[in-house]
């Protein structure tokens, strides 16, 4: 009988995380441990090419100390909202270190061609980021990941889909090099996810300053959806809520009625934004409070994440030192 289907895919620790990636990607992950065998990880070595800046090009004071944090952040996220570790594998990539010895099994195979052409390496060179081999080998690393797990499915946004499209290429040229079937070739998956617009209305993200944060609360986050940017229609005017950056981050938490309703409210007239952002305050709130309640029950358990990602990372490490076992056999190196 052939096996379930294994998704794989990686998150990096490089900041608090915001609504968009909740929506674009952690949602996602965790609905298809329903699907499959599910493995997720914090991809702590990959982190390692950005964290000694901030997004707005500063030094950190403390990179180290802000690493280890956010590695924490990102493992109190995934099981606040909803990953749960007797279906999902939840492990740190560090924590697996046999998957540098098999980066470099691929870098062996890896045409230097491929690396200079990768959109995310050329857009951060673009950006004025140092060049440095980590960031320019961060592909082969994370083809390393992917086939470290035999994984068949690697769910990610659109921007990873060239990477995953290199570890495809790097495994059949390794496989081909060493006439050998060593490495499962995995698909890319797309989610449904949803583009979420940040408090300016452009992309969210963690680099532009318009984001709000998965477990933001109370003052910080009234603050937040007050702020959003909308037109400056007078009150009376009907609106159109489809360009509306509130209607849009409202529809991602309710129910179709619920849709419809402040809908008719925009077209109608005579609702102003303020109240339009009053119902989507509410509405976050109402959506994380569960997420809410499960972080602190985390944090004020720090042992038990812990201990998720040690059992993860005893899991993950099979899995690898199997791969790497058949790699290393392939190659002459046992
Ligand atoms: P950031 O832009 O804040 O640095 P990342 O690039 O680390 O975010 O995002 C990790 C994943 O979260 C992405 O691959 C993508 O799937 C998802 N994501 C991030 N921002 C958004 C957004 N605004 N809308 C939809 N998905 C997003
Ligand atoms: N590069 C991915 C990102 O920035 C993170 C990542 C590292 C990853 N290794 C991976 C994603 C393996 C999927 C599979 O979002």
């Amino acid at each position: 009988m052939s096996r379930p289907k294994r998704f794989l895919s990686g998150v990096q620790p490089s900041g608090a995380l915001h609504l968009g990636n909740y929506f674009g990607a952690i949602r996602e992950h965790i609905r298809l441990q329903e699907q499959g065998e599910a493995f997720y990880f914090i991809a702590d070595y990959h982190a390692l090419t950005t964290i000694r800046t901030l997004p707005d090009g500063a030094d950190r004071k403390a990179p180290a100390a802000d690493l280890k944090q956010y590695i924490f952040d990102v493992a109190v996220t995934y099981l606040a909202c909803g990953l749960d570790p007797s279906r999902a594998v939840l492990f740190r990539q560090s924590d697996v270190p046999e998957v540098c010895e098999l980066t470099w099994l691929l870098m062996t195979v890896t045409p230097m061609a491929d690396l200079e052409n990768a959109t995310s390496y050329r857009d951060k060179i673009e950006r004025g980021k140092a060049a440095d081999a980590g960031l320019f080998t961060y592909p082969v690393l994370m083809a390393a990941d992917i086939l470290a797990q035999d994984a068949d499915v690697v769910p990610v946004g659109k921007d990873q889909k060239q990477h995953v499209e290199m570890t495809r290429d790097f495994a059949s040229k390794f496989n081909r090099a060493f006439k050998s079937e060593v490495f499962k070739l995995p698909e890319h998956k797309f989610g449904e996810a949803p583009y979420v617009p940040g408090t300016d209305g452009a992309k969210m993200s963690k680099s532009y300053g318009n984001s709000i944060g998965i477990f933001d609360e109370g003052k910080p986050l009234e603050k937040a959806v007050m702020g959003i940017k909308t037109d400056s229609l007078p009150l009376e005017a009907p609106k159109n809520p489809d360009t509306c950056t509130v209607f849009t981050l409202y529809k991602l938490m309710a129910t179709p009625a619920e849709q419809d309703a402040l809908a008719a409210k925009y077209r109608a007239g005579g609702m102003g934004y303020g109240v339009a952002k009053q119902a989507l305050l509410a509405k976050i709130n109402e959506y994380f409070a569960p997420m809410r309640e499960k972080r602190k029950a985390l944090m004020a358990d720090p042992g038990e994440v812990h201990r998720v990602l040690k059992d993860g990372a005893e899991k993950a490490r099979a899995n690898t030192r199997a791969v790497l076992d058949r790699a290393r056999r392939a190659c002459g190196l046992a």
